[in-house]
């Protein structure tokens, strides 16, 4: 492709930046990227990550990859070349609401280690914060909340996954959760960390599942 179209894009400043938002609202925005297989708990999670912050006056969003996949991404297969760009889209919006001041939680399988390398190269390392949800892919496979396991399994899928398609464990990850333990302990490790790292500025209670 001929880029030359490109020298003709002169990037626009505003005057209320992400500073100026971040000081007003009284937090920085980061992006907090759950990875792990379908099923593994991730959207679980968030759920409930989003209600805590929500409840405690953080502006948040959830990007999953299924509603992403509805719209913004709809015309992208599970071909790896598409799931790199379904990975590339989705951490533009993360960065462009990252400026609008909102703590921005990402669902998604994001299987490859060079896409999630990608997204925090895209989002800057420090804005960055890898969760995985570790659950084997036995348990996903019997949890199936979608029976999407069962339709691979019987060829009705293709690329599934887990299944016959590559899932690249993160080796370092900044949080570790643990996806077949009971669920409040992984919000209280994820708040716990969160907290720990001046992200947010409430410490862990069992109040805080009072949404
Ligand atoms: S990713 O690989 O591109 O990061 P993403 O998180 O957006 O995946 O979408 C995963 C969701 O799409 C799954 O939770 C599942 O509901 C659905 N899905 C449909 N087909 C597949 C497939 N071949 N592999 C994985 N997930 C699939």
């Amino acid at each position: 492709m001929n880029n030359s179209f490109k020298k003709n894009i002169i990037f626009q400043k505003y005057e209320i930046t992400r500073t100026k938002r971040e000081r007003k609202n009284g937090y920085a925005s980061k992006v907090i990227w759950f990875t792990g297989l379908s099923g593994s708990g991730k959207s679980t999670i968030s759920n409930i990550l989003e209600k805590i912050l929500f409840k405690n006056n953080i502006y948040t969003y959830v990007l999953d990859g299924d509603n992403v996949r509805s719209g913004l991404c709809s015309d992208l297969t599970f071909c790896s070349i598409d799931r790199n760009e379904n990975i590339r889209r989705i951490s533009e919006v993360a960065k462009l609401m990252l400026d609008a001041n909102i703590m921005v939680l990402v669902s998604v399988i994001s299987p490859y280690k060079k896409q999630r390398l990608m997204a925090s190269n895209i989002l800057g390392k420090d804005n960055f914060l890898e969760v995985f949800v570790d659950t084997p892919l036995n348990i996903c496979e019997k949890r199936d909340p979608k029976g999407l396991y069962k339709k691979s399994r019987s060829n009705e899928i293709l690329n599934f996954t887990g299944i016959n398609s590559l899932y690249e464990i993160p080796e370092h990850p900044d949080i570790y959760l643990d996806g077949t333990i009971p669920i409040k302990e992984n919000i209280k490790k994820l708040i716990t960390k969160l907290y720990e790292n001046h992200i947010i500025f409430f410490p862990y209670t069992h109040k805080l599942f009072e949404y």
